[in-house]
């Protein structure tokens, strides 16, 4: 969670800017956020009509989810103006492929400084590079400071998988290391992040799996590229009912009057201390920002 007030991102969803049927179902999506992708989903040759349609994509009243546009990595030659013009359309984030340093987020928000973009546009960033991943902690350090920008990081797990040669198996038993290193870089950076995709998206059970994986290994949503596995990504990345119930009465315990003062109170035959009265409070104005 980045700010006080809990925004979810347990559903992501990646729309391809070519393709025009999957656009115009955006509005009816009950995803938390899209990503629109300007990167591996629209080939060379489509790259500059993808980029103008932003635009009016970003202005259709209907949609209600939180926006984000991956543009191409700023290195290639329609980085700088996929930047510049989806900047320009004020989408919540804006995505950055393939980074490797801090200097890369820091370069993109300069550009977006210059070009006097709005402080409402965020950067999101792929982890997906061997580099990303050995420079992790400094590149989640920027997350401290409002100025960078940064606000999310998304794991690239097939390209995770390209780069480094390592066997994508159903388990993802080679990956977790990483994945856990990226959780923990998110966490000390204040920053959200999202779990990679499943590519096999016909196969619901195998996905929810990997959703309550995800969920356990502490990412805040996933990242999707079909409709079909938004319900279960939004209730697998939602507090469970057994949850809730048990941070309700947590609560509850420390409101008691003979508990008012103490650091730590006993209930149900546990150990309970202040940091768990806060963990509950957090965990309920989750619950309460998803059902509303
Ligand atoms: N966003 C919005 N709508 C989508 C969608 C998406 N990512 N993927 C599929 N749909 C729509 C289809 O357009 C189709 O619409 P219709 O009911 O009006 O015909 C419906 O959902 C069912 O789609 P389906 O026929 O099951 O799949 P498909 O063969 O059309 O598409 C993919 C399969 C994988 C090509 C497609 O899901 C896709 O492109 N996903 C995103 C890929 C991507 O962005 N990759 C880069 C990041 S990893
Ligand atoms: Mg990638």
């Amino acid at each position: 969670m980045t700010t006080e007030t809990y925004r979810p991102r347990r559903s992501v969803l990646y729309v391809p800017a070519s393709n025009e049927k999957a656009l115009a179902k955006i509005a009816s999506l009950a995803c938390d956020a899209v990503i629109i992708d300007l990167e591996d989903a629209v080939l060379p040759a489509d790259k500059k009509a993808a980029r103008d349609k932003v635009a009016g994509i970003l202005a259709n009243p209907e949609r209600r989810c939180e926006m984000v546009v991956r543009i191409n990595p700023l290195a290639s030659e329609w980085g700088d103006d996929d930047l510049l013009a989806v900047a320009r359309a004020e989408p919540g984030g804006i995505l950055l492929p393939k980074i490797g340093t801090p200097r890369d987020i820091l370069e993109a928000g300069d550009l977006l400084d210059d070009n006097a973009a709005p402080d409402s546009v965020k950067l999101w960033a792929m982890v997906e590079t061997p580099r990303a991943l050995l420079n992790i902690g400094a590149i989640a350090e920027l997350g401290r400071d409002p100025a960078s920008r940064l606000n999310c990081f998304v794991a690239g797990t097939n390209d995770l998988v390209k780069s480094t040669g390592i066997l994508a198996t159903p388990d993802r038993r080679y990956l977790t290391p990483w994945l856990m290193q990226l959780v923990l870089a998110a966490r000390a950076g204040g920053l959200d992040v999202i779990d990679g995709v499943a590519n096999n998206f016909r196969d619901l059970d195998g996905f929810t799996r990997e959703c309550a994986e995800g969920a356990a290994m502490g990412f805040d949503g996933k990242s999707l590229i079909h409709p079909a596995q938004i319900e279960p990504a939004n209730r697998a990345f939602a507090p469970s009912a057994g949850a809730v119930a048990e941070a309700q009465a947590i609560r509850d315990a420390f409101a008691r009057p003979e508990n008012a003062g103490k650091a730590v109170i006993a209930l149900d035959g546990r150990m309970v201390e202040r940091l768990h009265l806060a963990a509950a409070e957090k965990l309920l104005a989750k619950a309460a920002a998803v059902r509303a």
